[in-house]
């Protein structure tokens, strides 16, 4: 069985939230080293300082990297392999919810995914793991796997892209080639910045209402970014290639099969 233990990972949108929560879990299971690649440098430089008191010196650097630019990915894996000598893991979790900038979710949560997860997949995780498998999880949202999520479109467009990816590139001919098990996770509602976004966030005034209406029938019940974190690395280490998970509340993660028909 692949063990996080060890292992060299990636965390993109690590420097808080649920991102930082993965970096701090991996660590606990004793990851080698991780690389968290994030657009918010202060943060991410005192994060690095409060991970060196806690794990020890030198187990996480930070990378000042915008996800929607390949080129800065590129070159911010080729920093992570120089400094760690390996890759064993990449956490695609940057995101933002912004529907009213649909050009700016769109790359940061769906190009931004296909950024971390195409070149891991193509080339540094079969040319730098350090053991028999790769393991991309990518984080998508319950959003994009409730039967109707009417709040947010442009969100749940992009986590649906990221979910479709996940699963295509999940299949098991691919996996036979590179030995990279991709997996998806969709957490439900988890208590970070992102959870009560501001009206003008909102596709139209409309759209917050309906948000807002929701929340006054029935009060949303958040998750800690830790429970996630504790479901990631479950995930990394036990998930089937191409399947998809949802964390939610106090539950345990569980995998929900994707495939309709009516034969
Ligand atoms: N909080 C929730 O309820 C919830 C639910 C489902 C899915 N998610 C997903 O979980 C992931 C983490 O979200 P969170 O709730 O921790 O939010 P957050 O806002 O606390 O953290 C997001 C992180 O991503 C970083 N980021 C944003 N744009 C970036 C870019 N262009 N390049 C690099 N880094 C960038 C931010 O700086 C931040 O550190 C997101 O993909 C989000 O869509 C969150």
């Amino acid at each position: 069985m692949f063990c996080v233990s060890g292992k060299v990972a990636i965390v993109t949108g690590g420097a808080q939230g649920i991102g930082l929560a993965i970096v701090k879990e991996l660590l606990q299971n004793d990851a080698k080293g991780i690389a968290i690649f994030d657009i918010k440098a202060d943060l991410g430089e005192r994060v690095v300082e409060e991970i060196n008191d806690k794990f020890g010196t030198g187990k996480v650097i930070f990378l000042n990297v915008d996800v929607r630019h390949r080129n800065e990915v590129e070159c911010a894996m080729n920093k992570t392999v120089a400094h760690f000598k390996h890759l064993d893991i990449v956490v695609n979790n940057a995101g933002i919810f912004n529907d009213n900038e649909w050009e700016k979710s769109i790359e940061v949560n769906l190009t931004g995914t296909c950024n971390g997860t195409v070149l891991a997949f193509k080339h540094y995780l079969p040319s730098y793991k350090s053991g028999n498998e790769g393991v991309i999880l990518n984080i998508a949202s319950i959003a994009a796997v409730q039967p109707i999520f009417l709040y947010y479109p442009i969100y749940t467009a992009t986590k649906s892209g990221v979910v479709a990816l996940t699963r295509s590139l999940g299949h098991s001919a691919h996996y036979e080639r590179n030995n990279v098990r991709i997996m998806a996770l969709c957490p439900h509602y988890t208590t970070t910045e992102m959870v009560f976004p501001e009206e003008n966030r909102y596709m139209t005034p409309e759209f917050f209402n309906f948000q807002t209406q929701l929340n006054l029938e029935s009060p949303l019940v958040c998750q800690e970014p830790e429970h996630v974190a504790k479901a990631a690395v479950e995930i990394m280490e036990k998930g089937k290639n191409g399947s998809v998970w949802i964390s939610e509340y106090s539950n345990a993660p569980y995998e929900i099969e994707m495939y309709f028909s009516k034969k």
